[in-house]
């Protein structure tokens, strides 16, 4: 058995905070980062996904800091890129530059194996209301959201699947894909949060490749599993808001366990909770589950 950790949205350098369910503890994030370092040994994992929001704008200074924060968990890692990291013209070059030192190609988009099991990022784009596809986030706000996969990364996807098809796999992406379950979305306000759209391109390819078993999503600041057709999907929560926990991966020759972790220090998450907003901690069922490989 070998262990690796997922955590999402850190929103790095936020000033003021938009899209907070309970109150972000962004201005805390260094020590949280202390806490996770001091917890993670003990964890024994091979390394750790950040699924997105690493910083709150993309800033420059913003990405090279949030690496070092990252960096400071002396832990292996590989960075996705979420909404809040692309929102200028260069941020992705300062992305790829800023964690050249971990991504397997100069690219946001890549793969890797670690023992049995294969990853895959991708890096959806910004749907515009004129159905252009942009990786820039930024343009005139029209409400809601929303996001697509590239037909170039689909492309690419289907190359990598079809070239790994006997090694379980695991796409990331910072977005959810598959539909938010009701025991959940009766409590999100659908504020526009966002969400992926024209997923049916990428659950029709990932429907072909049954090596393909999990998806790993952030960006919705709440926990949530769901599972459609033998693919299962876990989004974490923000490891700036509360419950303020990560994800740990039990990963064995026939399965992985996945199971949901606090801090050590439980009082940055009793700092952050909003009474009566206990709702993005999830049910049982978004905390723990195992997922057959075979
Ligand atoms: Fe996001």
């Amino acid at each position: 058995m070998w262990r690796f950790l997922q955590i999402s949205d850190l929103h790095f350098g936020e000033v003021a905070c938009q899209q907070a369910i309970n109150h972000s503890m962004h201005r805390q994030i260094p020590e949280i980062m202390q806490c996770l370092r001091r917890d993670a040994p003990r964890l024994e994992a091979d390394f750790l996904v950040a699924t997105g929001d690493l910083t709150n704008q993309g800033g420059c200074d913003a990405v090279f800091a949030a690496r070092d924060l990252l960096d400071f968990l002396d832990l292996p890692y590989y960075p996705v890129g979420g909404d809040a990291d692309f929102r200028e013209p260069e941020s992705r070059t300062w992305f790829i530059d800023a964690y050249s030192g971990h991504l397997p190609l100069a690219d946001t988009v890549y793969s890797f194996t670690h023992k049995n099991l294969h990853f895959c990022v991708l890096d959806p784009w910004r749907l515009w209301p004129d159905g252009s596809l942009a990786p820039i986030m930024t343009g005139e706000e029209t409400g809601e959201e929303v996001w697509a996969i590239p037909p170039h990364q689909l492309h690419w996807l289907e190359d990598d699947l079809r070239s790994h098809q006997d090694i379980p796999t695991v796409v990331l992406l910072h977005y959810p894909v598959l539909p938010i379950p009701e025991r959940v979305s009766q409590y999100d306000d659908g504020n526009s949060r966002g969400r992926i759209t024209k997923e049916h391109l990428l659950l029709d390819l990932l429907a072909n490749h049954e090596q393909v078993k999990l998806l790993l999503t952030g960006h919705t600041h709440y926990h949530c599993i769901r599972s459609h057709k033998g693919l299962t999907e876990i989004s974490t929560g923000a490891l700036v808001e509360y419950p303020i926990e990560y994800r740990e991966f039990h990963v064995y020759d026939d399965r992985v366990e996945v199971y949901t972790q606090g801090l050590s220090n439980e009082g940055f998450a009793q700092e952050s909770l909003i009474e009566g907003r206990e709702w993005p901690r999830g049910s049982a069922d978004d905390r723990e589950l195992v997922i057959a490989l075979d």
